[in-house]
């Protein structure tokens, strides 16, 4: 039986019903053509065996390490200042579209034609209102359902002293003074930013400088605190493996401007166990250029492109080959974080190691700002095709990276910061997990030479055995 009633799906649907490994599949639509999830009927046990394991408490130690002199229980107060600028910026460049100076309700399309706003960014404006909302500066209309009103906006001196205030709160947070000339120079063109007359990327890396982008992702507390406790994870990883004398490989993907690579390679230094098979990649030219030139030729480093939305086989990967891989701040940037962690799972041994540092909860100040970078590209059709799909979001929660990690067919560990840890609520975590153990889950390739007989447009482009197939897109069950 399937749910899926496409032409192309219902035939497909006939291949996999016919094969006894595939209990249930999951079409992910994509760019490059689509992908097939496929599990097995007994993939959901087999929670055993898999590697020795990497101490928690002891990459908690290393986080807690790397940040020792900052006061943290001011940290949440500094935190909710800069989210309060970001608020307050919303309402000023709300009030000044005059929208919400009469007693009529507004929707989100009067606010995306006043701002000019292009169709890739009105999911930011949407957001902006529903915040609003839920800090009482907005109404929602119960009569009209999709209008707001009673907008309460700053006036000019007040808008004026929560931006004086930032420059305190950044000090706070460890941020370095860029941080708050980035924070203010995007809340000054957030109006032809949204119009895409300007781009984020031109205001984050001033001239290429990788700086301010650096002082978020490597200086700031709680960026130090999860790079520390990654690193101290693939440095026990390291240590696990390092007698045989066998180079740990590494992969990191979205490397970025290396604010956790530096961290990684410096605790694999001072474990002096094995030499190290380093791989920095990213989607984008720009930081393996701004890598070669602030990492130099160290022994073992090298750079290449990846994209996390495309296979990596097509992209030139072998499957089980890595020991370790990396993603920190980027694999929310995946279309399907299911699919893209079950691409990564076939790219480790069957004992290796993966480690995400992920935002799970969204701060204000990333919808002035970096939310500008996350939105689909102007060609690009659909956004987020997994939990996210039609919800205007893009952060996971620690709980739904956990099912995603699980369903993807990892076995979890303590999700870092724990619970309690006063960096815990600001959202920065480090979730890590190895894959599970194959037990009955379908050889992709075998499933692949199946589908081969279907004609080229129902064919999927890649193949990927899951533990469980998640809500949301096409999906079907063979028995
Ligand atoms: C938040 S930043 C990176 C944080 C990084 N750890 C650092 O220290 O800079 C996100 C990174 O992901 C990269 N990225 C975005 N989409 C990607 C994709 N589809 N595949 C791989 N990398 C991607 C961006 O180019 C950027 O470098």
């Amino acid at each position: 039986m399937t749910t899926d009633s496409t032409p192309a799906t219902g035939s497909l649907a006939e291949v996999l019903s016919a094969l006894p490994e595939v209990a249930a599949w999951q079409l992910v639509p994509g760019a490059t053509g689509d992908t097939l999830l496929v599990t097995g009927p007994a993939t959901a046990e087999g929670d055993v065996g898999g590697a020795g394991p990497v101490s928690a408490a002891h990459a908690a130690a290393s986080g807690d390490a790397a940040i020792s002199g900052t006061d943290l229980a001011e940290l949440p107060a500094l935190m909710r200042l800069l989210d309060e600028t970001a608020l307050l910026t919303i309402a000023r460049i709300l009030d000044r579209t005059r929208l919400f100076r009469g007693p009529e309700p507004r929707t989100a399309a009067d606010v995306v034609g006043a701002l000019g706003v292009v169709p890739r960014h009105a999911w930011i404006v949407r957001r902006w209102l529903g915040t609003l909302v839920e800090e009482g500066r907005l109404v929602r209309d119960p009569d009209t359902g999709g209008g707001y009103r009673e907008l309460a906006a700053p006036d000019r001196a007040q808008y004026a002293r929560a931006r004086r205030t930032l420059d305190a709160a950044r000090r706070g947070m460890g941020y370095p003074e860029s941080m708050t000339r980035f924070f203010l120079a995007a809340a000054d063109r957030l109006p032809l930013l949204l119009q895409d007359r300007t781009s984020l990327q031109g205001v984050l890396f001033p001239e290429g400088d990788t700086g301010t982008a650096e002082g978020n992702y490597r200086d700031s507390a709680p960026s130090r605190w999860a790079n520390h406790a990654a690193a101290d994870l693939i440095a026990q990883e390291a240590h696990r493996r390092g007698k045989g004398g066998q180079p740990l490989r590494v992969l990191e993907v979205g490397a970025g401007v290396g604010g956790t690579t530096e961290a990684v390679l410096d605790a694999l230094r001072d474990t002096g166990d094995a030499p190290v098979d380093y791989l920095f990649t990213d989607v984008s030219h720009f930081f393996l250029q701004a890598a070669r030139a602030r990492f130099g030729a160290q022994p073992g480093l090298s750079q290449a492109l990846f994209d996390i939305n495309a296979d990596p086989v097509a992209q030139g990967f072998t499957p089980g080959t890595l020991d370790v891989i990396l993603a920190a701040n980027v694999l929310h940037n995946a279309r399907h974080a299911g699919r893209a962690l079950a691409a990564l799972r076939e790219l480790l041994t069957p004992d290796g190691l993966l480690v995400l540092v992920e935002s799970c909860k969204e701060h204000y100040q990333a919808l002035t700002s970096m939310y500008l970078l996350m939105s689909p590209q102007p060609d690009e059709e659909g956004w987020f095709t997994d939990l996210r799909a039609g919800q205007d979001r893009v952060f996971l929660t620690e709980e739904e990276w956990a099912q995603q990690l699980d369903g993807a067919g990892f076995r979890t560990l303590p999700v870092l910061p724990p619970a309690g840890h006063p960096l815990a609520a600001l959202g920065q975590h480090v979730i890590a997990g190895r894959p599970r153990p194959d037990h009955g889950r379908p050889d992709p390739a075998r499933v692949a030479r199946a589908l081969a007989r279907l004609p080229g447009a129902a064919r999927p482009t890649r193949v990927h055995a899951v533990d469980r197939v998640l809500p949301t897109t096409a999906s079907g069950a063979t028995s």
